[in-house]
């Protein structure tokens, strides 16, 4: 098997910023609890006329152009969402358009929160084997659109955005070690979009029920991702035959400072040694860990040799880990 690592990285936020003290018009919270609860002060909404595939056009562009390829290139493009443009034809295939990427197979991946990881696995498979040379993976949400902005306890944490990379071939001893995937069904209930599916078609009565939106039992799944941010970084780990003490740089998804704090005393890690962007951008979904990964290649906090641990969980339940020699 061909070592696969990253090429090239690239993010795109929306430029209008929804503010805590905004949302403290909008229901009942405040600035402090939200920061204290959560860590996040404010995030990104995207344009009326933008939809995740343009947020995603936004990012592909740059970690293209950063691996020194041109769209014609690509062989592969999986766009990991649960927000995607419509149901059908994919935000990959609207995307594959956009980019001119004409030889590029493309489908959409829905893993929630660790789709990201999941395309990443799924990707470098088929570099590894020889099959593809370059593949794009993108996370992308729009999670604004699906969010209830009624609701207190989930409108706070969601945010929009979109982050991509290119993967290839890279020298020996660098590259993606280890992948850690995982999925717990029966805990699909704690967190879904009921409505618009097969099961509750969108109808007058679904939009009434309010069913288009994120419902979210916030306490569950904050256990269950307390719980597995630490157990799925430590598999990773062990499967690359590497330690806690071997992380250059954890880039954890963000959906809550005090789920990432948990993660760094599981993991014995300092805060220097996280990428957080909680703060700016609050849970951007998909987009959260390749926003934080491509934030932190352009300000340089990543050099040749490190070893980098992404890992998240979302909707499904899903969970993902995976070490990369950078
Ligand atoms: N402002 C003020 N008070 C609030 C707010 C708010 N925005 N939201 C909830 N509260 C209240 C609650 O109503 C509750 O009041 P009560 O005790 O009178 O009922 C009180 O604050 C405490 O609520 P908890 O739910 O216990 O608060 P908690 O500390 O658990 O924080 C939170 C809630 C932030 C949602 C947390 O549970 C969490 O982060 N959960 C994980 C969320 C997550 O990771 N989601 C992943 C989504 S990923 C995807 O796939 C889209």
């Amino acid at each position: 098997l061909k070592p696969v690592g990253v090429l090239g990285s690239g993010y795109y936020v929306p430029e209008r910023v929804l503010t805590n003290r905004e949302l403290e018009q909008m229901v009942d919270t405040n600035d402090e609890w939200i920061v204290t609860r959560t860590g996040i002060r404010e995030r990104r909404i995207a344009a009326p006329e933008q939809a995740t595939s343009d947020l995603a056009y936004e990012a592909a562009k740059k970690a293209i152009e950063r691996a020194g390829i041109q769209p014609e290139d690509i062989d592969l493009i999986i766009v990991a969402t649960i927000t995607p443009d419509m149901a059908f034809p994919s935000a990959s295939c609207l995307l594959q358009n956009k980019l001119g990427a004409k030889k590029a197979a493309a489908y959409d991946l829905g893993a929630a929160c660790a789709g990201f990881i999941y395309g990443l696995a799924n990707a470098s498979n088929f570099i590894a084997t020889g099959m593809y040379k370059y593949a794009l993976i993108v996370g992308a949400d729009c999670l604004s659109r699906i969010t209830d902005y009624e609701d207190r306890n989930t409108c706070i944490l969601f945010g929009d955005g979109a982050g991509a990379v290119v993967i290839g071939e890279v020298p020996e001893g660098r590259g993606f070690r280890s992948f850690e995937l995982g999925a717990d069904g029966s805990g699909g209930e704690l967190l879904k979009l009921p409505g618009g599916g097969s099961r509750s078609p969108a109808s007058a009565l679904t939009v009434d029920e309010r069913q288009h939106y994120i419902y979210m039992n916030g306490s569950e799944v904050f256990k269950f991702a307390v719980r597995i941010m630490g157990t799925a970084a430590e598999e990773a780990l062990r499967k690359a035959r590497l330690n806690k003490k071997d992380i250059d740089l954890l880039i954890p998804h963000q959906a809550n400072i005090r789920i990432i704090q948990s993660a760094l005393n599981r993991l014995e890690l300092d805060e220097s040694k996280c990428q957080i962007n909680i703060d700016r951008y609050g849970n951007m979904s998909a987009a959260s860990i390749p926003v934080a990964l491509a934030e932190a290649a352009e300000a340089g906090k990543v050099s040749e040799g490190d070893v980098l641990v992404m890992v998240g969980f979302g909707g499904g339940l899903t969970w993902g880990a995976s070490v990369l020699v950078w």
